[in-house]
């Protein structure tokens, strides 16, 4: 059994990326500059967007964080993603999800300027994606097509089941996963909170990834000998042994899953730091383009 390491990979990639930015300081250019708005206080939102500003650092990019309170409302959160739509110094921006209840997430995402959309959640840029255009990919789906191909996991012809089908992870792995591309053309099963007999088909499975939120959901029992798992899910579970109070946990109980796999993605340390990284190539490229259409 061999663990994907994301936390290495990622760091790989920041690191590549770190080289290009050098380059443009070296040349007196523009170095790429990321936005997040976050709204409201959640925890795990609150970590997510702090990690992405901090690793904007760590590379040299430009980041600004817009902190919004719980009570702002859609009108003052549209007019501030005008004004980043705007402003020619940023490359690309994210709101983070998920959003208070009285804001129409959907709204939000299409008020952002789909060049600038470096979450590819804009409905222009999964049109593209499910199009095989030149898009800006969501970076978990980016992420986990980045860890199957540098750790050259054969994906050609293989089944693969996503679980779950989420705008944000299983819809568009389940596009991307069936793409004549690299990391793609496998026969995609796309299960669900309504599938029936859904052990069967991930006992079917070469590949699974994990996405439906939860925690340990998926078991020894469920996994034939040999497969590949990514883990996308991480929740907080209650754990009172720890200092924080919690523990960490994916969609995949590892204990009973990971002596049966061939390759498998802790949690944490696998998909998440992916994430981070992909946003920060998407930014790059956003740059990219920015730059190229002036
Ligand atoms: N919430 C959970 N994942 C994501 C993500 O990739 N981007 C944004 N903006 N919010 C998220």
């Amino acid at each position: 059994m061999t663990i994907l390491d994301g936390k290495k990979i990622s760091n790989d990639i920041k690191d590549e990326i770190a080289i290009d930015v050098q380059g443009m300081i070296a040349n007196g250019e523009k170095v790429p500059h990321l936005a997040a708005i976050l709204v409201g206080t959640d925890g795990a939102s609150m970590t997510y967007v702090n990690a992405k500003v901090k690793a904007c650092e760590k590379i040299g990019f430009n980041s600004t964080l817009i902190d919004l309170p719980e009570e702002t409302t859609e009108a003052v959160l549209l007019e501030k993603i005008h004004e980043l739509n705007t402003n020619d110094d940023i490359d690309g921006f994210i709101v983070q999800l998920p959003l208070p209840k009285h804001i129409d997430e959907q709204k939000v995402l299409m008020a952002i300027d789909p060049d600038k959309d470096v979450d590819g959640f804009h409905p222009t840029n999964v049109g593209r994606m499910a199009l095989d255009l030149p898009t800006f990919l969501p970076a978990t789906p980016f992420g986990i097509m980045e860890l199957l191909e540098r750790y050259n996991i054969e994906t050609s012809g293989k089944n693969v089941v996503v679980m779950g089908r989420s705008h944000i992870v299983g819809r568009p792995m389940s596009i991307l996963m069936s793409q004549k591309r690299k990391a793609g053309d496998a026969t995609v099963t796309v299960v669900h909170s309504r599938t029936k007999n859904l052990a069967d088909i991930t006992r079917s499975a070469d590949i699974i990834v994990a996405a439906i939120g939860i925690s340990e959901y998926l078991t020894g029992d469920m996994v034939k000998d040999g497969v590949v798992i990514i883990d996308v899910g991480i929740t907080r579970v209650p754990d009172e042994t720890k200092k924080a109070g919690y523990r960490l946990a994916g969609d995949v109980d590892f204990a009973s899953v990971s002596p049966k796999a061939s390759y498998i993605t802790p949690v944490p340390g696998g998909v998440g730091p992916m994430t981070i990284a992909m946003l920060l190539k998407n930014t790059l490229l956003a740059r990219e383009r920015h730059q190229a259409a002036k």
